[in-house]
């Protein structure tokens, strides 16, 4: 065989071969190893005629070394590879600044809402909570609603329709609807719970009203109850008065005024001197006042249905608004934003 063909064959392949370390070794094995094209060439020299031998020898000997120094070549070339490849994986800069993961926050609602719940805790008052959708008789008729209350009306209430029974939907008995108020809870915790007892019950409520910049379809309240014998309006004013002055200081000024709501009597409503014109009146308070929490005793027809004995026990219930804590602490002038999920809004807290 020629031995220019055996290079041109064997520098074709390897042209074609890719930088990997086993074909090159197969490479070698097929022309330079022991049993290789070039290597077996070489052996034939021997039966060549002298003048031949040194001539064709000397040429064998030249592709040789070319094949040997490609081959080199190439393994240089893929070692490098390699070694780039694995140092670009595997290289750390100790020294580089670290990937912040982005951290969320607690909604301003929820933050206000521990600190209360703290605040209550502290004085014995349990949490406790009740489902968003009500019946009617949660929401209205256990509480001493009256039958033809305005808040029945569709215009406040989101009533729930359930599919199957539109048709007669007006003659249903206990019609579902949004809770108006977290005051059901007080309600389903009575018929479940012995008294005495104290709990607060925090929670989302829904009215059907147009939206502005203080009222929202959604809202929040906590609900407020301390059962036992002998507790008198004293009580209330005392637990009340307290979580003012824990919640905005002591330096806040409040006063009461009666009030009226079916499931209290009396029915009272603590109100706070404006903190932000200190009671100059302006247009977050109007008169210099705010009113912060209804409140009162609670009255004997909530107690008979559910089967307490108005005789044996006294009670006061409370139902703050939420929101509008949060809206002052914070000085957030429209409530809307608390609903957004802006994240503008939400990072600042
Ligand atoms: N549920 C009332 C409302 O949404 C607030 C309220 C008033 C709750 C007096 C009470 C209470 O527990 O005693 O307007």
């Amino acid at each position: 065989m020629d031995i220019n063909l055996i290079k041109k064959e064997a520098l074709d392949e390897i042209s074609q071969t890719t930088n990997d370390l086993k074909d090159l070794e197969r490479w070698f094995k097929k022309y330079l190893g022991k049993k290789g094209k070039i290597t077996l060439f070489l052996r034939t020299l021997k039966d060549m005629p002298n003048d031949k031998k040194i001539l064709v020898g000397k040429e064998a000997n030249e592709v040789k070394k070319i094949l040997n120094k490609i081959l080199e070549k190439r393994k240089t070339q893929l070692n490098k590879s390699i070694q780039v490849k694995t140092s670009s994986k595997e290289w750390i800069d100790v020294t580089a600044p670290g990937i912040l993961s982005p951290q969320g926050s607690h909604h301003p609602i929820s933050l206000v809402r521990q600190e209360i719940e703290e605040i209550f805790q502290s004085m014995g008052f349990s949490v406790t909570d009740g489902p968003e959708i009500e019946t009617e008789y949660y929401n209205f008729d256990a509480l001493n609603v009256p039958k033809d209350h305005p808040a029945r009306d569709v215009w406040d209430t989101f009533w729930i329709k359930e599919k199957n029974n539109i048709s007669d939907y007006k003659k249903l008995k206990n019609k579902l609807l949004l809770r108006t108020h977290t005051s059901p809870v007080q309600i389903r915790h009575m018929k479940t719970h012995n008294p005495p007892l104290r709990i607060i019950a925090p929670g989302r409520c829904f009215r059907h009203e147009a939206t502005d910049a203080s009222h929202d379809v959604q809202f929040h309240q906590i609900e407020g109850l301390m059962i036992d014998k002998n507790i008198s309006l004293a009580n209330l004013k005392g637990v009340l008065e307290h979580f003012m002055k824990r919640f905005y200081g002591k330096n806040i000024v409040t006063r009461w005024q009666p009030s009226y709501f079916p499931f209290v009597e009396p029915g009272l409503e603590l109100l706070m001197k404006c903190d932000i014109c200190k009671g100059e009146k302006c247009s977050t308070c109007g008169d210099g006042w705010i009113e912060v929490i209804p409140c009162g005793m609670i009255h004997p027809n909530v107690f008979k249905s559910v089967g307490y004995n108005p005789k044996n026990w006294q009670g006061f219930a409370f139902g703050m608004g939420l929101d509008r804590l949060v809206m002052m602490k914070y000085r957030i002038n429209d409530i809307r934003l608390l609903y957004s999920g802006d994240l503008r809004f939400l990072k600042q807290f």
